[in-house]
């Protein structure tokens, strides 16, 4: 694969050269991600796709490729360091393998309570700090945009921590999230999102933990007995782009993309909620997944059982950062 993508490198820097030497062809974006064009991420991509080709007179072309049809997790952050794709919006917890470990700190469970606490830290200057971490490893942090927050699924009823106990759930690749099904006594596998929906069909796993909007996309319910509304985590995504190419971008085009970055950026905030609510009343719909509601006291068990995570995960994401940013958002471990 590495390989492959090397050589899509190769003919993507030949591309970029020659289409600046040449005045009316247009300067290609690749746009790549994993969930399908009907999500939060989808519709802002589509949207970044509409606003930048209108705002550059077509200088510039995007072409979106979603539901990981170009690239999967792990390849597509290669793939944009070495050029084969010029625009991602991984999830915060999908940076560790390529050493930043920082925007894990989003996944620490019960660490964001709505959408407005959220904005604080990623409109704020703790979000702008994050960002400039992507610096260091050739891409530039664009914007944050959203998915929402996340749910439990499995073919077991999930409602007290001991439920959990021995059951392998699939994660992304964050440590955060391994040490958080960890302290509910489960087994984390990290996997692919293209990978789920097989890995819970045939059995590999038993359970995930996402968004609605992603559940119902990917067809997940139709392969989970219940899901438990949990909102123990949120899953948001750091816009990035190949900094060496966004750099050697023409001024007024690269205003141009930014312009249409922030405006995809606004639409995509206003669209979040009911994403996500229609994709949980369609799910409802469906009658193939029970929807489970916790009462007050035992969504504090689950929030009780996770704590520990905090601990455990300090000196990786680190106690400075942790704090930084529960000072943000007005929140303490043991709110
Ligand atoms: C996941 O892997 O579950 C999500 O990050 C997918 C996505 O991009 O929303």
């Amino acid at each position: 694969m590495r390989k492959l993508i090397m050589a899509a490198a190769s003919i993507a820097a030949l591309a970029f050269t020659s289409q600046a030497s040449a005045a009316d062809s247009p300067i290609v974006i690749k746009s790549s991600h994993v969930v399908a064009a009907d999500t939060p991420k989808g519709k802002a991509a589509d949207k970044f796709k509409e606003l930048a080709e209108k705002y550059t007179d077509g200088k510039v072309k995007v072409e979106v490729y979603p539901n990981s049809t170009l690239y999967k997790d792990k390849e597509e952050l290669e793939a944009l360091q070495l050029g084969a794709v010029q625009m991602l919006a991984p999830s915060n917890s999908k940076f560790g393998p390529i050493g930043i470990r920082e925007f894990e700190v989003f996944d620490l469970p019960y660490i964001l309570p709505d959408l407005k606490t959220l904005r604080k830290v990623t409109d704020g200057p703790l979000g702008a700090k994050l960002l400039k971490l992507l610096d260091a490893k050739g891409m530039t942090g664009l914007a944050y945009w959203d998915n929402g927050f996340k749910q439990m699924s499995a073919n077991k009823k999930l409602i007290t921590p001991a439920d959990y106990k021995g059951l392998k759930f699939r994660i992304q690749s964050s440590k955060v999230l391994e040490a958080q099904f960890r302290s509910l006594g489960a087994i984390p596998q990290v996997m692919a999102f293209s990978d789920v929906y097989q890995a819970l069909q045939t059995g590999v796993v038993d359970g995930q933990e996402n968004t609605w909007s992603n559940m119902y996309t990917q067809k997940m319910h139709e392969v989970q007995k219940y899901a438990t509304v949990t909102n123990h985590g949120y899953i948001g995504y750091v816009v990035v782009v190949n900094k060496k190419f966004w750099d050697g971008l023409p001024a007024d085009v690269r205003d141009a993309c930014a312009k249409a970055k922030k405006e995809a950026t606004d639409y995509g905030k206003n669209t979040v909620d009911k994403e996500n609510d229609d994709a949980l009343e369609e799910i409802k719909k469906s009658g193939k997944t029970e929807i489970i509601a916790l009462s007050a006291d035992q969504n504090e068990a689950m929030r009780k059982a996770m704590l520990p995570v905090y601990k455990d995960v300090a000196s990786r994401v680190g106690q400075p950062l942790i704090d930084e940013f529960l000072k943000e958002t007005g929140r303490s471990p043991m709110h």
